[in-house]
């Protein structure tokens, strides 16, 4: 016989600031610092330079259904995915697997759902408090999906998320498909970011990045100093101009581009972006 198993029991109040606990005079929760408690682990995120076949393979081995898509340039050309299981009419986690096209394959990150939104900022306090970890992103609220997260470092330069969801999706919601980020358009511009070993030691996952846009990540990161954008006209004989035209269709006599020096918890970063002819056609 098939054992169920039963859920963990929530021991906190939900939603510290809902009305019903607000409303509560004189019976304050004290909460205890420490690590959140983690309930269970809720996704994964995996990149994999065969997207549709990787897909596919997950779909008719655990009859997983897409519930967001992002694609680039034609609506067939997914670059991302997110997928959930199908539990018929009972509701379930926005996905469990989010697969992106990346020129390797490899684990993005482990996310584990934790208590409840409590926990959740106790843990990031514990975490940041310890000031032994690297802190990635957060906290923070994933729109499309409804969750919100807290994403961590571990001291071998693997990414884990503590996380909570606020929806819930069954077996009819419809898969929502959307164009990607205009920072993932490889027809608008080209970007090149230049760094020393140093930078690359101290943040081993800049390496791993795939097709995620770097300065749209950066953006989300604490402890990221940027400085003012300056600009110049890259004539085609440039090593770097000739790069990002090689693929183009139009060749003009340079390009106009921008560079900045980012400073990333102190290891440096030059990230230059060229912009390439599309911009401005309809
Ligand atoms: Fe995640």
């Amino acid at each position: 016989m098939p054992r169920t198993p039963k859920p963990i029991p929530i021991t906190n109040r939900p939603l510290a600031w809902s009305a019903e606990v607000l409303s509560t005079i004189g019976e304050p929760q004290r909460l205890q610092f420490g690590s959140s408690r983690v309930k269970r682990m809720s996704h994964a995120v995996l990149s994999t330079p065969h997207l549709k076949e990787t897909l596919a393979w997950f779909r008719q081995t655990f009859g997983l259904l897409a519930t967001d898509e992002f694609y680039k340039g034609d609506r067939s050309n997914v670059v991302g995915s997110f997928n959930r299981v199908d539990r018929g009419t009972e509701g379930v986690d926005h996905h469990v697997l989010n697969l992106y096209h990346g020129a390797t394959p490899g684990l993005q990150h482990v996310s584990y759902e934790v208590q409840d939104i409590d926990d959740l900022f106790v843990g990031f306090n514990h975490l940041t408090r310890l000031n032994k970890y690297e802190h990635m992103r957060g906290v923070g609220y994933h729109v499309p999906g409804g969750q919100v997260f807290d994403y961590w470092l571990d001291p071998w330069g693997q990414m884990h998320e503590h996380w909570l969801t606020t929806r819930r999706f069954t077996a009819t919601s419809p898969i929502n498909l959307m164009p990607a980020p205009k920072e993932h358009d490889p027809t608008s511009r080209f970007a090149q970011t230049i760094m020393p070993d140093s930078t690359l030691c101290a943040h081993p996952w800049l390496a791993e990045l795939g097709d995620s846009a770097l300065g749209e990540t950066l953006s989300d990161l604490s402890g990221v100093e940027r400085s003012a954008y300056e600009y110049a006209w890259l004539p085609v004989g440039e090593a770097v101009t000739a790069r990002a035209l090689r693929d183009a269709e139009l060749k003009p006599a340079g390009l106009w581009a921008r560079r900045s020096r980012v400073s990333l918890r102190g290891a440096p970063l030059l990230m230059q972006e060229l912009f390439l002819p599309a911009i401005g056609r309809a």
